[in-house]
This record gives C-alpha cells, sequence and structure tokens, in this order.
C-alpha cells in the first residue's frame, strides 16, 4: 500500500491536486513524530491562514471522516507546530509489505504503467575504431539501467546503439592501415592496434599533408560503394564491436539496434528536402543552415559548403526514423552534457518543420567521469581504456577478498562480481548531472555507500538465512523500530522505481539499496534474529531478512550488479 497515497486522498484540498499533495508528504526525521508528515507551511498562502491552523483544522476534518476511522489505516493523526503528523498502523504495514514482496518476488518493484507505450533509450553510442574509454562508461550503465528500469515498468525498450561511423576518419583509417598496417596486428590487436594506426596517422599527416586529401578520397570511395575501401570499412566496425562486446557482456548491456550514424546515409535527403520545402533553409557562407538565432542559439549547420552532412543531420533522420520505426512514445538520448546545444539545436529544428513528437525528444544529460590523480593509465597519452579501469577493479577486489577470507569458494567469480559491480555502481550512486572522480579506493570500501557494502550485507542475510531457513509461515510480532525502519525501507522500490523512470536517474535505485543495506545492517546487529527471545519473532525476523534480500536481489538487477551468494 502507498500511504503517502492514501493520505493525499484522504486529505483532498480543494486548489491542489493529489499528486501536488502527494509529493509535500514527508518522512519525518524521526519515528516518535510519526511515519509521515505534511508540512502545512507550504499551504499557508493557497488556504489563507497560518501553518498551526492549517494542520488543527485538517486534523479535525480527517478524524471525523467516516471512512478513516472505518478503514483503521492511519492510527493516529496529530497537529503539531504547523505539522500534521501521521502514524499509520504498523502490523498491518509491515504484515502486506512482507506479503506483497514474498509473493511478488523478481517482480517485486515492477508494474504495467508503460503498457503499450515504447521508449527508445540512444546509450553507449560509440564511436568506431576508436577506444572505449572511461567517457563512455556512464552513457553505457547509465542507459543499460534506464533500459532495464523502462522494462520492469511495463515499457517497451529499445536500446540502440547509435554507432559513430561515418565522417573522413574512416577515410584516414584506411589510408594509415594500407601505409602501415598488416592483417594479423589489426586482427589481434583490435580497437588498440586501430586507435594507434589512426594515431600514427596523425602524426605523420603533420609532414604529409596529401595524406589527408588520400583520406577524403578514400572517404569518398566508401560513400560510393567501392567494395575494396567497404571491405575495410566492415571489417573495422567488426573488430570493434567484437573488441567491446567483452565489455558489454561483463556490464550486463545489450541492445536492439546498432544502427549508427552511416546507416543514415540514405535517409537525409528527404530531412533535407523537407527543411527546404518548409522554407526553413538558409544559406550562410556556402552551407546550408536553419536559423536558431530567435531562439538563442547558433544556427544548425545541416550541409557543409561542399554538400556533406554533419552530425546533426544523421541525428535528425535517425530519429525521424525511429519515429517511424517504433513510434516511440520518448526517445532518449543518454549523452554527455557537452553535447546539450547540438541536441537543443536538432530538437528545435524538428519542432520548427512541425514535428509535433519532437517534445517527446530527450537529452538524458550526465556529468563527466575523470580518475583520481595518480591512477591515471599511462598506456596512450591520457586516455583511460573502460576495460583496464575495470579488470584493475576486479583485481583489486580479489585482493581484498582473499584478504578478508582466503578460504572462501569461487574467489574470481565473487571478485568479478564484486570489482564489475564497483564500476558500475561508482558510476551511478550519484546524481547524472554531476561530475565524477573515480577513485578504486573509494569504490571499493566495504564500509561506504557502495556495492561491495550492499553485496556484503547481502551476504550476511544469506547466511542467516542459510542458517535458519526461509519460515513457512509467520505472524507479526510486537514490532522494534529497528524492524520497522527497515521494513518502511524496502517498501519503497516500487515508487522508486517509478522515480527513476520519470527523473531518469537510476542513482534513485543505487541509493535505495544502500538505505536498505544500512537497515538491515543495523536490524540486524541491534535485534537478534537467530537466537531471538520466541519462535514467534524468530520466524518473522527471519521473513523480514528473506524480504529485505529480494528487494536488494531486484534493485541490483536493475542496475545490472550480480550478487555473490558468499563472501
Ligand atoms: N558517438 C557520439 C560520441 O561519442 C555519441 C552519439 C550519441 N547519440 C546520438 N544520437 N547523437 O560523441
Amino acid at each position: 500500500m502507498d500511504y503517502k497515497k492514501y493520505i493525499a486522498e484522504k486529505l483532498s484540498i480543494e486548489g491542489i491536486s493529489q499528486d501536488e499533495l502527494y509529493e509535500m508528504i514527508a518522512l519525518p526525521p524521526n519515528l516518535e513524530m510519526g511515519d509521515y508528515a505534511l508540512p502545512c507551511f507550504k499551504l499557508a498562502k493557497l488556504m489563507r491562514k497560518s501553518p498551526v491552523m492549517i494542520a488543527e483544522t485538517l486534523r479535525d476534518t480527517l478524524m471525523a471522516d467516516e471512512s478513516v476511522i472505518n478503514e483503521k489505516v492511519l492510527k493516529e493523526v496529530s497537529a503539531v507546530n504547523g505539522y500534521l503528523n501521521f502514524k499509520i498502523n504498523k502490523t498491518d504495514f509491515v504484515k502486506a509489505t512482507l506479503e506483497k514482496i514474498l509473493s511478488e518476488k523478481d517482480s517485486y518493484g515492477s508494474s504495467n504503467e508503460g503498457e503499450g507505450k515504447t521508449v527508445c533509450i540512444d546509450y553507449s553510442s560509440i564511436n568506431i575504431a576508436k577506444p572505449f574509454h572511461i567517457g563512455h562508461l556512464s552513457t553505457t550503465v547509465l542507459g543499460g539501467a534506464l533500459y532495464r528500469i523502462f522494462n520492469f515498468l511495463g515499457y517497451k525498450a529499445v536500446g540502440i546503439n547509435h554507432l559513430g561511423d561515418y565522417g573522413t576518419q574512416f577515410g584516414k583509417l584506411i589510408s594509415a592501415y594500407k601505409r602501415w598496417g598488416d592483417k594479423e596486428t589489426i586482427e589481434k590487436g583490435g580497437i588498440r592496434a586501430l586507435n594507434e594506426l589512426y594515431v600514427k596517422f596523425h602524426q605523420e599527416a603533420e609532414e604529409h599533408p596529401e595524406y589527408d586529401d588520400e583520406a577524403r578520397a578514400y572517404f569518398k570511395k566508401i560513400e560510393q560503394g567501392d567494395s575494396e575501401c567497404l571491405a575495410l570499412f566492415h571489417w573495422f566496425k567488426e573488430l570493434t564491436l567484437k573488441d567491446v562486446q567483452k565489455i558489454y557482456d561483463m556490464l550486463d548491456i545489450r541492445f536492439d539496434s546498432y544502427a549508427g550514424e552511416s546507416f543514415y546515409s540514405d535517409k537525409m535527403q528527404p530531412i533535407v528536402d523537407e527543411l527546404k520545402e518548409k522554407g526553413l533553409l538558409v544559406e550562410s557562407r556556402g552551407a546550408q543552415v536553419v536559423d536558431l538565432e530567435a531562439y538563442n542559439m547558433p544556427p544548425c549547420i545541416i550541409l557543409k559548403s561542399d554538400g556533406s552532412s554533419l552530425y546533426a543531420t544523421r541525428d535528425m533522420a535517425a530519429a525521424q526514423y525511429r519515429k517511424n520505426t517504433y513510434d516511440f512514445d520518448k526517445c532518449l538520448y543518454v549523452v554527455a552534457y557537452q553535447q546539450n546545444l547540438h541536441f537543443k539545436q536538432f530538437f528545435k529544428v524538428l519542432e520548427l518543420m512541425g514535428k509535433d513528437w519532437a517534445k517527446d525528444l530527450v537529452h538524458v544529460a550526465y556529468g563527466m567521469v575523470s580518475l583520481e590523480e595518480g591512477t591515471m593509465s599511462t598506456r596512450k597519452g591520457n586516455v583511460v581504456f573502460l576495460e583496464d579501469v575495470i579488470n584493475k577493479c576486479i583485481e583489486k577486489a580479489y585482493k581484498i577478498i582473499d584478504d578478508k577470507n582466503p578460504n572462501l569458494e569461487n574467489k574470481e567469480e565473487v571478485a568479478q562480481k564484486v570489482g564489475v559491480g564497483a564500476v558500475i555502481f561508482g558510476a551511478l550512486y550519484n546524481n547524472k548531472i554531476k561530475d565524477i572522480v573515480f577513485s578504486y579506493d573509494k569504490v571499493l570500501n566495504f564500509d561506504g555507500e557502495t556495492s561491495v557494502y550492499v553485496q556484503y550485507t547481502c551476504a550476511r542475510a544469506n547466511s542467516v538465512l542459510q542458517k535458519g531457513g526461509i519460515p513457512e509461515s509467520y505472524e507479526i510480532p510486537e514490532l522494534t523500530s529497528q524492524e520497522i525502519e527497515l521494513v518502511k525501507a524496502i517498501s519503497t522500490l516500487p515508487e522508486t522505481v517509478k522515480a527513476a523512470g520519470e527523473k531518469y536517474e537510476p542513482s534513485l535505485i543505487a541509493r535505495f539499496a544502500v538505505d536498505v543495506a544500512q537497515k538491515f545492517n543495523k536490524f540486524y546487529f541491534d535485534c537478534k534474529i537467530l537466537s531471538a527471545e520466541d519462535e514467534k519473532t524468530k520466524n518473522f525476523r527471519l521473513a523480514l531478512t528473506n524480504a529485505a534480500m529480494q528487494a536488494l536481489k531486484n534493485a541490483f538487477a536493475l542496475l545490472g550488479i550480480g550478487i555473490p551468494d558468499k563472501m
């Protein structure tokens, strides 16, 4: 049961919607005050009364409401200093929450609110033959989490890897490969070898400007469908995708489409024609642009003076294609905030073209990830390969685990889950727009707000369940505050998942997990589980442990993080 919703419904105040009321209802800092509270000063303007009077009036109305009296959901309503405090009937609440979790199991937290609706999610969207570096971490794990979250909410999620596979850089790569490359080295070295070729090209081209002309010519050949050039291009692409697949597998990331920029080569003309037809294209220094001065933005360039397309042109064709193909309700672009202007521009141009679905395009922007100073990989300048970061985290996790519990079985497997989890959680724990400084010590801290803290808590709970067994039935005993706090925490998964979807903010789920783990540990240390005072209490505590585990498992599944049985 959603108590906030219940309270909002019962309150029903004129001039304010139930949703707004819902948002206003807060959790008081301690249980003595109540389980929920409505700060009435927020209503003072609307109701033209003092908060103290509002609280008292609302209390009196509620207490006189027959349905409130009969339903026995609220145990106590009090007005204190302008706050309306609610105490709920805990026994019923705890019983209902546990029943819900233990019967819904892996689907606890899911809903069908998205039934019949489609959400396209453009994420990871790597560049072919370029390093898959630490900068791609956020888009990949954020997008992956949103993909699972929307599916869990009943939407049909379409994961799209909008590959950067278009542009003169592929001409450069062909030129470099023909001059210095050999098949075996590239085949073996994958992205790293391709990147080295690319870097070499740039160095050499400084002294040989003619290489650049050659590269442009090769790119033209790709576009014209020259079979040798196309074959090389496809080979580069294949090698890149094979290389990154290892990382996607580790991070539990999947896509429904790999339609990248080159896929839209033949789909841009209709957009250009339409822009012309609608009188939106103007010439500016030889280029074709859409003027956006009225919207305080620089012009959106559609065609360069040589007639070639741009990143924005391909994105517009892609948006139209996605609308036609998937008929999305929302199309999300999980891309760093550095590209804010790009998205604002082409969204605006689509809107000016009269496409009413332009309002359904959302740039889900996120902050930068950098590595702590001193941990920078020295491999190639300042490029830090994501694969190296993940492997280093797994290695470090192994050392810690081996130190703490040398006799543990499957140490490698546990280290894998802990290490990968730490990387994912490190990227997802904070509000997405914040810049993050990634620190190995921080993400692997067993006592921090980390995935390994949550995983360790689960292992602890698992061990209790293994010893005590999962009770077939249980009753609700006299409740302790630790138990109530834990149940309250786990009861919020459904609303947390919903909010994570609405705000495109998987960090809410990561925070939920840490909160539940902290409350579980408090319960675990303060209340005896296996040696509880009586059988009734023991059974209940085992059931509660089981429910808390389930809630954590579901939350972590949405983030793409595994939970080892033992640690
Ligand atoms: N490949 C681009 C980059 O690395 C990101 C593409 C994002 N998606 C999009 N539809 N523009 O910057």
